[in-house]
């Protein structure tokens, strides 16, 4: 995808919530804007529901299977996500890391299903608290670029997610300095990331989403808890 018409991208990540009736009602007020790229990514179920119009509006998974096809039951395939027009999929969440061990190398091989797929994955990456205290924030980042981008993404065919784990859900945000250096960081871990859309991802709202938009290296955000407030997501995305 050429994400250059786009001044910046801004993926709402709605978890294991929604419904019909409220997707009803959260497309009749959403305002895309033209500027800006958009995607929502509901359950799995719901991506039928959403409206999409394929230039400035997508619908994207949260997740997607290692597998292609065969006895995988509850499985979703890169194939079959095409299949319905997804553009986007989010990988590598740390919810998804947490609670269900996926693990770099299947990040990777996920990524590389949904590229070849012609999916554009959303790799997340972060640091735990933990981590952020021990001040070894950049190794974790680094092993986990290194082993969950795979060696056939590019600028044009994978964004990048930053997400610290201990501002995701909690309210806690790093300094915009703080998130401008981890960015910067990324960039420049190797020549090939210098292009890549990289996105802030941890407790974004109305209120600071401005703020973390303006940071150079900050290529729009991946908002969870305040996507699901339409109201709250149309000042966010405008
Ligand atoms: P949050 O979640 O915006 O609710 O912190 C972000 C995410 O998990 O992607």
């Amino acid at each position: 995808m050429n994400f250059d018409n786009f001044s910046s991208i801004f993926i709402a990540n709605w978890k294991l919530n929604g419904d019909i009736q409220f997707i009803k009602e959260y497309y009749q007020k959403l305002i895309p804007s033209n500027n800006n790229c958009v995607v929502v990514c509901p359950p799995n179920i719901f991506l039928h529901q959403l409206k999409t119009n394929n230039s400035n509006l997508f619908s994207g998974a949260q997740d997607v299977s290692i597998y292609n096809e065969g006895a995988y039951t509850g499985e979703i395939s890169a194939a079959m996500l095409n299949d319905n027009n997804i553009k986007f999929c989010i990988v590598g969440h740390s919810e998804r890391r947490q609670h269900f061990n996926e693990s770099n190398k299947a990040v990777n091989l996920k990524s590389i299903n949904l590229i070849k797929n012609k999916i554009i994955p959303v790799v997340c990456i972060g640091e735990t608290l933990e981590e952020k205290e021990k001040k070894i924030t950049k190794d974790v980042l680094l092993k986990q670029i290194n082993e969950s981008i795979p060696a056939i993404s590019n600028n044009q065919n994978t964004i990048i997610a930053y997400e610290p784990i201990w501002a995701i859900g909690t309210g806690l945000t790093p300094t915009l300095d703080d998130i401008d250096e981890v960015h910067s960081y990324i960039r420049n871990i190797d020549k090939k990331f210098n292009k890549f859309k990289i996105l802030y991802g941890g407790s974004v709202k109305s209120s600071n989403s401005a703020d973390i938009n303006q940071i150079k290296n900050v290529d729009g955000c991946l908002i969870g808890g305040a996507s699901l407030k339409v109201n709250e997501f149309n000042t966010i995305i405008s």
